[in-house]
């Protein structure tokens, strides 16, 4: 028994082709790109890029965008080739099965949980922010203490406490009806993917277009604040302005480029993957990377820091266009439908990311089997979209949006660090494997990688570091309590 067993590439290949008991494969390239798409644009755009310039780096938030751009170009570039090389479910955490042993896998499994599931509770808090917009156009809104965690207060101008969270039931209610919608099956899910993706970009470009006009230069100056310190109205502690302003921008507003790799978890479901699967996570990344840059550059220049730390810090985007964009309405009330269903559809991929990767963990024997029993009719695995739709249901509800972003973010950052680790690694060990696409540069472009989303997580601070140390300690002890003995590859004597 070894702790760096590993899975051979034949055998895994072999268990993609069992497609009698397995998944559908029924997504072409185009589709790939639009379920990055899909995944890729939401919160870290229309809710983090806000919060990033409230407490970390003012306008330069945009720099900060162009630091998590490149750290996740670099990633992507190598998630590219091992997705092309091991075409099957399971994303980096199969690859690295294959690559680095059991171990680091499991380390990966576990830590994908913080990418998809903690992901996905982040954008329903930020679903929930845009619903109260949508309703407050009709004079309607749900009481503060129904859609904020209990670890929020609502304060008024002069500090007093008006309001204390309890439990944030919008957020709950979409990762409901999305699960469901998972359980339906893929081929469905896909469709509906695909027109929200077409509305969300639309959105996205109007807003540069006719924002760009309303840019307030005083906004923009100085583009890079001085360093300091900010205590945000819950207590927090921010390094605001500087370099490790703009490093802890680009680690919060990292999480607005989550998601292209999730289109490599569903390479057991694509029609081509050798071929469609760069083109999906490559495509899907760039066409993002330009459309942020522009938005944010807009957005910090429409509104203020100030207006980002108070009146607007909800619902920024829709604050920002009513309150500085006269005659633009219709665009705050286009962009909150907009942006909601935008949110449904970035939920819905990581629901489906982090489902499928317990698929592949259990059918490992890493997880129970639980995880990868599929629904006999709808051919997806429904009781893991079961028992996710609880752990995510709680994060939802009870924790703030904030934490739980930077949870996905580092969460996120160590995982491409290490996929970035296990291409150079695979090169060196087993050169000979045929690869449909090959990342440039081999080891320059992994070690950046690993460098950029590095600086990304000391950007993101100590509380942080140890959020994600505790949830790894937490995975340990699973492991080497459960997972090492029930491994298939433990059992087959391998
Ligand atoms: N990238 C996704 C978002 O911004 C996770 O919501």
């Amino acid at each position: 028994m070894s702790l760096f067993r590993r899975k051979s590439l034949d055998q895994l290949i072999n268990e993609a082709d069992d497609s009698e008991k397995g998944l559908k494969r029924t997504l072409t390239a185009g589709a790939l790109v639009a379920l990055g798409i899909g995944a890729i644009i939401g919160a870290g755009l229309f809710v983090r890029t806000a919060a990033a310039a409230a407490n970390n780096a003012g306008p330069s938030v945009t720099l900060g965008f162009i630091v998590a751009g490149i750290g996740c170009a670099l990633a992507g570039l190598c998630y590219a080739e091992f997705s092309s090389m091991i075409p099957i479910a399971g994303s980096a955490y199969t690859y690295s099965y294959a690559t680095m042993g059991e171990l680091v896998a499991w380390i990966i499994g576990w830590d994908l949980v913080l990418e998809y599931a903690i992901g996905a509770a982040t954008v329903s808090i930020a679903w929930s922010e845009y619903l109260n917009k949508l309703l407050a156009f009709f004079n309607l809104h749900i009481p503060y203490e129904w859609c904020h965690s209990p670890f929020e207060v609502l304060k008024d101008a002069s500090g007093q406490v008006t309001a204390h969270g309890m439990m944030n039931i919008p957020a709950l209610f979409i990762i409901l009806i999305l699960s469901l919608l998972l359980i339906r099956g893929m081929k469905e899910s896909a469709f509906v993917n695909s027109i929200i993706v077409i509305a969300k970009v639309a959105i996205v470009l109007l807003f540069i277009v006719l924002g760009w006009s309303f840019i307030n230069p005083a906004n923009h100056t100085p583009f890079i604040p001085a360093a300091s310190i900010y205590t945000d109205d819950q207590g927090v502690a921010h390094n605001f302005g500087g370099i490790m302003g703009i490093l802890g921008a680009a680690g919060v507003v990292f999480f607005a480029f989550i998601g292209f790799d999730a289109v490599s978890t569903a390479a057991q479901e694509a029609k081509n993957p050798k071929k469609d699967m760069p083109i999906g996570i490559l495509g899907s990344l760039v066409i993002c990377t330009v459309l942020y840059i522009l938005f944010s550059y807009v957005l910090t220049g429409i509104g203020s820091v100030e207006d980002f730390r108070k009146a607007g810090k909800e619902a920024s985007v829709a604050y920002a266009i009513q309150t500085y964009m006269t005659g633009y309405g219709w665009l705050a009330k286009l962009v909150t439908v907009a942006i909601l269903a935008g949110f449904s559809s970035v939920i819905l991929v990581m629901l489906m990311g982090q489902s499928r990767v317990f698929y592949s963990m259990s059918r490992d024997g890493l997880v129970p089997k639980v995880f990868s029993d599929v629904h006999p009719k709808f051919r997806t695995p429904y009781k893991s979209n079961l028992i996710f739709f609880v752990f995510v249901g709680l994060f939802a509800a009870f924790v703030p949006g904030d934490i739980v972003g930077d949870m996905t973010s580092i969460g996120t950052l160590f995982a491409f660090m290490l996929v970035c680790a296990g291409v150079w690694i695979m090169r060196v060990k087993r050169p000979d494997l045929p690869r449909q696409f090959k990342t440039p540069m081999v080891p320059l472009v992994p070690i950046l990688g690993i460098l950029v989303c590095g600086a990304m997580i000391f950007g993101l601070g100590w509380t942080n570091w140890l959020r994600l140390g505790v949830w790894l300690v937490i995975g340990f002890v699973i492991y080497f309590g459960y997972s090492i003995r029930k491994s298939k590859l433990n059992n087959s004597g391998k």
